[in-house]
């Protein structure tokens, strides 16, 4: 086949695999599509990658239709295997953003990968807001061009933090501000709507963003959804919203930096009695988990959790006022 025949059909497929949504499934009409949607099921690769059961319970479909659903996503997405040699080529497009500190950069194997979710947990004051201004700055140092995008749900975000890291790092403070998008959350809902708007950022505005900061990713889904009973919604809205994040982290090369906060956990009575807030459902979306505690003599230390790459380990540093950097 001649290259040009070839490059005429990948784009047609391309062109089709564009086209067909959720409700092309069978049996998936416009009230189930609904439901699937509601339940963070709103894309082919969300179903394809769901279990039966999931489906049965976002739905109420009977299990033979859920399979079926789930086999028709599988082969509209085409998933079979890549070799080896083209996932390795989608690595080499992954950026490490370096913090401040390189004793945390090691222990990420040199800086937070684009195209991952990073998520950040630990106890109030632990560094995790400062970490988020500290990689809107230096990803700019990185590349000047770089664009920042900061979904503030905790009115956290301070200019006057990014101009004296800004200083710090050498960069012009006014020009480094200028290049940060930032947006207050008001509810979930909100926040939701903000993590989507990303993807015009970047198609429609042409920006070249390289970080997304979710600065705090649960502390509206707390607030809103208290009591037992509203956990299932909860949780349900929290997979929506990380699979959303996912999908930009994937398809724009970003990386993703989410703060969460940490809750006492009354079954664990060995070791740290905390675990962070929205459970398995943040747990798995996030490509690198990092634990913040604090340390000796005003340091905070990181430690790595869940890598599929890198070992656990843990790394020192310091906040100061023109910088991050080693303890
Ligand atoms: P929560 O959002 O409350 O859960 O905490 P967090 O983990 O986001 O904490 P944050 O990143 O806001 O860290 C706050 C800590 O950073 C403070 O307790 C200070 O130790 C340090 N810090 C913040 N700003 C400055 C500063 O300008 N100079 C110095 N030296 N330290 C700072
Ligand atoms: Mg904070």
């Amino acid at each position: 086949m001649s290259e040009k025949k070839e490059k005429k059909e990948v784009e047609q497929e391309v062109e089709q695999e564009k086209e067909m949504t959720v409700m092309d499934l069978p049996g998936v009409g416009p009230a189930t599509a609904d439901k699937l949607s509601v339940s963070g099921f709103e894309s082919l690769m969300a179903i394809a990658v769901a279990t039966p059961g999931e489906l049965v319970e976002a739905s109420g479909v009977g299990e033979a239709a859920a399979k079926k659903i789930i086999a028709a996503a599988r082969t509209a997405m085409r998933m079979g295997f890549e070799s080896g040699i083209d996932i390795l080529k989608k690595r080499e497009k992954v950026l490490k953003i370096p913090c401040g500190s390189s004793n945390v950069n090691t222990l990420l194997g040199g800086g937070f990968e684009t195209g991952a979710i990073v998520e950040c947990f630990g106890e109030f004051g632990s560094g995790k807001t400062q970490i988020a201004h500290d990689l809107a700055v230096q990803c700019q140092k990185q590349d000047p061009k770089a664009i920042a995008v900061f979904i503030d749900s905790e009115n956290t975000f301070r200019p006057e933090r990014i101009i004296e890291f800004s200083r710090g790092a050498g960069l012009d403070p006014e020009k480094v501000l200028g290049n940060i998008k930032v947006a207050r959350a008001y509810n979930s809902d909100h926040q939701m709507l903000l993590a989507e708007k990303v993807n015009d950022l970047v198609t429609k505005q042409n920006l070249n963003v390289k970080v997304v900061i979710v600065d705090s990713l649960t502390a509206h889904f707390r607030a809103e959804f208290i009591g037992r009973g509203t956990l299932a919604e909860r949780q349900q809205k929290l997979n929506k919203h990380m699979h959303e994040l996912l999908r930009v982290a994937d398809t724009h090369n970003v990386l993703v930096y989410v703060t969460n906060q940490v809750m006492a956990d009354p079954s664990v009575f060995f070791g740290d009695p905390t675990k962070s807030v929205g459970g398995n459902i943040v747990a798995h979306a996030s490509t690198f988990r990092i634990y913040l505690r604090k340390g000796k003599k005003g340091s905070r230390v990181a430690k790595l959790i869940d890598s599929p790459n890198l070992p656990d380990g843990e790394a020192p540093f310091m906040v100061e006022t023109p910088c991050i950097r080693d303890f």
